[in-house]
């Protein structure tokens, strides 16, 4: 068989192929069956303005889904789009069938069915499409939303739920006076990926979010194509810090201040009960130097620009704050010192951003050269490095790592649970502590800033 072909028949999935397999059917306790249409509508972001956006399960931005712990997630997806699409169910090792490889798409007008079984831990990941070459487009117009994640183990820890507990996915858009989301990026986005000038909080610009007096947990998603986010409250009020992209941290972290590159999302607890009535504080994207923390106030490049998210309102009285409990959860932690491989990825770029310009290891996508070979369930220590000017977000397909150490500073709180995104400062270098053991098959690992990714700043990998 030729490598093309060994490699589309790993891909494609027909629709209605159980991928989770009987095994994992037996073992889920329900199925969150769900249908998801993509699709193009109108909605209006900006008042008086009707923008063109892309939608699933018709809302902008996608749908929120709510998926417990071993269920078998299983959505029926539909294709009402005039391009392809898929989906992607980022930070959860679905089978490779299902996890929206970029050369595994629905064609317009297509259908098929993702259907896997959720083993994770509660936590907050997210879906979006994953075309390739089209993934930072259909993002910018809607095509992202949120996958929560629960279970009873996190229950048990009394949390604040149900209206107190807000998933704000962080994008930044560029306003246009025609009120459209055109994506169409100049030279310049190309390099430094797109970024805008206006803030969204889950669809809407700034947005006011009329709050009670008392605490809630915030489940922080950046969505951007390209803007890092130094999400900080402008009072620079003490939060705590309890989850990461993959699910609880072992203990709570202090911080006044939480950098999220795109793709990923922490988990915060915020405390209003000591606010008056009426009291407003506004959430934003605090100014930083694109060199990175620690480098200095802003070199006036729009990537570490103040950008204003939201403002909160208390208005109501509230229930007592919850009590932050000790011990969150127990992380499953890979020991950095049992490593039995060892590699290494340099991400660079270069001038004009043309075909071969964005990089890993000298190579751009070839959607039909696997490039990276791992053994399952070998633990393995990568060190990732940053050659370029410019931040880049390490993104990797079918498992969860952990963030051992950074060259340049200290592990950020919400890098000590599991992730499946970590942010790379020019320079840097940043190891990992990674073991691929759920599922064989292809798989990739990419740079999220999504310009960068579609420009083939990407990898396949393949488990064995
Ligand atoms: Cu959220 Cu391959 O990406
Ligand atoms: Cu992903
Ligand atoms: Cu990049």
């Amino acid at each position: 068989m030729r490598r093309r072909e060994c490699l589309r028949r790993g891909l494609m999935a027909t629709a209605g192929t159980l991928a989770a397999g009987p095994a994992s059917r037996l073992l889920a306790q329900s199925s969150a069956a769900t249908t998801l249409v993509a699709a193009s509508s109108q909605r209006e972001i900006w008042p008086g303005q009707p923008t063109t956006v892309l939608t699933l399960g018709d809302t902008f931005p996608s749908r929120t889904l709510r998926v417990r712990r071993w269920d078998l997630l299983d959505v029926d997806f539909r294709n009402d789009l005039r391009e392809a699409t898929n989906i992607h169910w980022h930070g959860l090792p679905a089978p490779p069938e299902d996890d929206g490889h970029p050369m595994d798409v629905v064609l317009a007008g297509g259908r098929r069915s993702y259907r896997f079984l959720v083993e994770e831990p509660a936590g907050t990941y997210w879906y979006h499409s994953h075309p390739d070459g089209r993934t930072a487009s259909q993002v910018y117009r809607g095509l992202a939303g949120f996958l929560i994640v629960e279970d009873d183990a996190e229950r048990a820890l009394g949390l604040p739920a149900g209206e107190f507990d807000l998933p704000l996915l962080l994008q930044d858009r560029r306003r246009r006076a025609d009120g459209s989301l055109t994506y169409a990026p100049t030279f310049m986005d190309l390099m430094a990926g797109m970024l805008g000038d206006a803030g969204l909080v889950n669809g809407a610009p700034q947005p006011v979010v009329e709050v009670a007096a008392t605490s809630y947990r915030l489940r922080l998603l950046n969505g951007s194509n390209a803007r890092v986010m130094r999400v900080a409250f402008e009072d620079a009020r003490r939060f705590d810090v309890i989850a990461g992209d993959c699910g609880l941290l072992d203990q709570a972290v202090a911080a006044t201040d939480v950098w999220l590159a795109p793709g990923e999302r922490a988990e915060i607890l915020v405390d209003f009960s000591g606010d008056p009535l009426g009291r407003t504080v506004r959430l934003v994207s605090a100014a930083f130097s694109s060199g990175g923390p620690g480098m200095g106030m802003g070199g006036g490049s729009a990537q570490g620009a103040l950008l204003p998210l939201a403002t909160f309102r208390v208005s109501a009285p509230g229930p007592p704050p919850a009590r932050l409990p000790e011990r969150l959860a127990t992380v499953a932690r890979l020991d950095p010192a049992r490593a039995s491989a060892r590699r290494r990825f340099v991400m660079d770029m270069r001038m004009p951003p043309g075909p071969g310009a964005f990089t890993i290891n000298g190579l751009s996508f070839e959607p039909d050269r696997v490039d990276v070979k791992v053994e399952r369930g070998v633990q393995e220590a990568w060190e990732v490095v940053n050659l370029s000017g410019e931040p880049h977000p390490f993104h990797v397909h079918g498992t969860q790592f952990q963030v051992v150490r950074r060259s340049g500073q200290a592990l950020m709180p919400h890098e000590r649970g599991l992730k499946d995104t970590v942010l790379v400062w020019p320079g840097e270098t940043v190891e990992l502590a990674i073991r691929f053991e759920r599922h064989a098959g292809l798989y990739i690992l990419h740079c999220h800033n999504l310009e960068h990714e579609d420009a083939g700043m990407m990898l396949n990998l393949e488990v064995r």
